[in-house]
């Protein structure tokens, strides 16, 4: 019984997690007006790339447009950006 609860607590912990850092990336590419240079068209997959170059890329743009995210926020900014819509495979 307490290990069913104690598994519950901890899927609801990581859900939560997973939630906040998707609610967080959504208010950053809003704050750093990503979206004034992209549509969601943008965000395609292409054969030739793969995570660690969408994450460049959005490295890349974060700082050409002074957004200055941390290295992890970029990341989750990536993921969220792989998540919803290149569903790349991540290996980092
Ligand atoms: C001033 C315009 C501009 C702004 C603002 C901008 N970008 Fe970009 N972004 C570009 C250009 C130009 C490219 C290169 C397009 C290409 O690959 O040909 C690009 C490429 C990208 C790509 C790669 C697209 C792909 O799949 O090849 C991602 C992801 C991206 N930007 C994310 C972001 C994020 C996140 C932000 C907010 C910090 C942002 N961009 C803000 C102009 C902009």
């Amino acid at each position: 019984m307490l290990k069913i609860t104690t598994m519950i607590s901890y899927l609801l912990i990581v859900t939560n997690i997973t939630l906040f850092a998707n609610e967080e990336a959504k208010e950053m590419i809003k704050e750093a007006e990503c979206m004034s240079c992209h549509n969601k068209e943008d965000f395609k997959p292409t054969p030739k790339k793969n995570f660690t170059k969408l994450h460049t890329s959005v490295q890349a743009c974060q700082l050409a447009n002074d957004a200055g995210w941390f290295d992890d926020e970029t990341l989750d900014v990536s993921r969220y950006l792989n998540k919803i819509y290149y569903k790349y495979e991540e290996k980092n």
